[in-house]
């Protein structure tokens, strides 16, 4: 594939959020991402589609899939890469997030893809800077590659049918930007989405979002087709949300119990890390109709997609 493939108009300089996503758009890309995929199945995972381009990815909070992914998709397309993260920049002596951001400008990226720990930052970086900006995940805002990597790997298990499918995304959904991307991308392609959580953990305004909430895990999982769980975001927690860790183990850790109850192929996903145990048990975790492993090289494939519309878009 090169750049003269790219006669998709896409009209975005930056992916901050799914919201700014069309469903023609999003299916463009996750197809986009299969022809990536076939790229990263061969012996030699690589083409010179984005040779000379420059990707940096600027991560201000931590992250292992994220930032590894990005940099391996860059790598297949042949674009140099630079990685700066919190603790080895000058963001540690006090340096703003405006001047280390002109300051990676000035170095000439085609894109700069962003962690961040505060709502808002990538698209703080993406008013300010005149290159393409990625969403690496801000706050509990938003994380778009991890939702698309999802619909990615939903897509492929379902055989490309959304619709008539139900998902439940499962434990900690206040603290979730996963789970905010997530809902939205998934239910505008069709996907009937239910959330299972104390109430504690379920985010203020949940009655507004395009979903069915359950209390109990037994009821939500009845019938599903796959489900979502996510880690219980314990740096995040504030004092009393949470009181006793054994007790919400006890009613929201995914077991084979649960699964039982589900459709008879259904998959389960985590977009990571784990806290096994917790939310997810280590038999589920391990289990054939784990789909964990998989989110993690669709993660590739999407990347490689997301970082070749932006770098090769056309004004
Ligand atoms: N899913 C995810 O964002 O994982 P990392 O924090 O390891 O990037």
């Amino acid at each position: 594939m090169n750049a003269d493939d790219n006669r998709y108009f896409w009209p975005h300089k930056d992916l901050l959020d799914v919201t700014q996503l069309s469903p023609e758009e999003t299916l463009h890309l996750l197809d986009l991402a299969e022809r990536f995929q076939d790229i990263n199945r061969r012996p030699v995972k690589k083409v010179p589609t984005l040779k000379g381009k420059t990707v940096v990815l600027f991560f201000a909070e931590n992250s292992t899939r994220t930032r590894t992914s990005f940099d391996v998709a860059a790598k297949r397309l042949s674009a140099d890469t630079y990685a700066l993260g919190k603790s080895d920049s000058s963001i540690s002596k006090g340096e703003t997030l405006k001047d280390t951001a002109l300051t990676l400008q000035a170095m000439g990226p085609d894109v700069i893809v962003v962690r961040h720990s505060n709502s808002g930052a990538a698209g703080y970086l993406a008013d300010l800077l005149n290159c393409s900006v990625v969403n690496g995940g801000d706050g509990w805002h938003a994380h778009p590659t991890q939702a698309l990597l999802d619909c990615f790997t939903l897509r492929q298990t379902w055989e490309g049918n959304f619709s008539g499918r139900t998902l439940l995304i499962l434990g900690d959904i206040a603290h979730s930007r996963v789970a905010r991307s997530n809902v939205h991308l998934l239910s505008m392609l069709g996907v009937s989405v239910r959330l299972c959580a104390p109430r504690t953990l379920l985010p203020a305004g949940v009655d507004a979002w395009p979903v069915e909430v359950y209390a109990d895990l037994k009821q939500a999982v009845r019938d599903v087709d796959a489900v979502m769980c996510l880690r219980l975001q314990l740096e995040r927690q504030q004092a009393g949300l949470l009181p006793d860790l054994a007790e919400y183990s006890r009613r929201f850790c995914l077991d084979a119990g649960h699964l039982a109850l589900a459709k008879t192929r259904a998959k389960v996903l985590h977009p990571g890390p784990l806290n096994r145990g917790l939310e997810i048990s280590d038999a589920i975790a391990d289990a054939p109709a784990s789909l964990i492993l998989e989110q993690v090289s669709a993660g590739v494939a999407t990347r490689m997609a997301v970082l070749y519309l932006l770098a090769t878009r056309r004004d």
